[in-house]
């Protein structure tokens, strides 16, 4: 149950439970700090075969899109929620893109609001920085509720087996997926070499 959203230096705080086990949540960036017990939390909520999924192939030896990655945060710093969101081109030589994932809430508050207060926090930066577009591999019962739609995306595919059905996009500016068609592909900055173990 989400309580209170407010804007403290640029981070969303919100306070997402009630009673005894009321605890401040911040929306903020990531940091390298946080990429131990963010892979953690991916484990826990998505389980082993999260690596085999076929964003991965998006992701993999990359870095995030520049300002978009974000932890949910509690008073005690313990990262409770993750959301990232990647450089993409939709098909070769096509429109630059974002795709969001993976987004994951440490299962002990599920149904809390901070899967809600990451996407929310996550498209407004997308937006604020300038982005055309959204991808992401999801439920469509979930992502309907920030804008997200099958509609536009039916001449586009992921680079490996999806359901076409849950391949998502919410268009940041009006009209920025019209004729859009082709296979995503992996457009961000390369990780170095060392890093892309932990971070991929
Ligand atoms: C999916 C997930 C991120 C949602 O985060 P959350 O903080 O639990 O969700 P919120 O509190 O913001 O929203 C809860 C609402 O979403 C609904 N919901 C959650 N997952 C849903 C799904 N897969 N399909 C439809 N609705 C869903 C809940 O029923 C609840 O509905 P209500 O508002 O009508 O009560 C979280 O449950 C999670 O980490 N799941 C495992 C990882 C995963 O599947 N990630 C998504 C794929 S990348």
């Amino acid at each position: 149950m989400e309580i209170a959203n407010l804007i403290v230096d640029g981070a969303v705080e919100f306070s997402p439970l009630e009673g005894e086990n009321s605890r401040v949540v911040a929306i903020v960036a990531e940091t390298a700090a946080d990429i131990v017990s963010r892979e953690a939390l991916l484990d826990d909520a998505m389980g082993p075969m999260r690596r085999k999924k076929s964003s991965e192939k998006l992701r993999r030896g990359r870095r995030p899109s520049e300002g978009l990655a974000f932890v949910a945060r509690d008073a005690s710093g313990a990262v409770m929620g993750t959301v990232r969101l990647w450089d993409v081109r939709l098909g070769e030589g096509g429109a630059s893109a974002l795709l969001l994932g993976p987004l994951a809430v440490d299962p002990s508050l599920k149904n809390a609001g901070i899967g809600s207060a990451l996407m929310r926090h996550a498209v407004a930066e997308a937006a604020r920085l300038g982005h055309a577009a959204i991808l992401l591999v999801g439920d469509a019962p979930y992502y309907g509720r920030f804008g997200f739609s099958a509609a536009r995306t039916g001449a586009l595919a992921m680079p490996g087996p999806y359901e076409r059905h849950r391949l998502l996009a919410l268009e940041l500016v009006e009209g920025a997926l019209d004729g859009a068609s082709g296979t995503l592909k992996a457009a961000g900055r390369r990780l170095k070499a060392q890093a892309s173990t932990l971070a991929a």
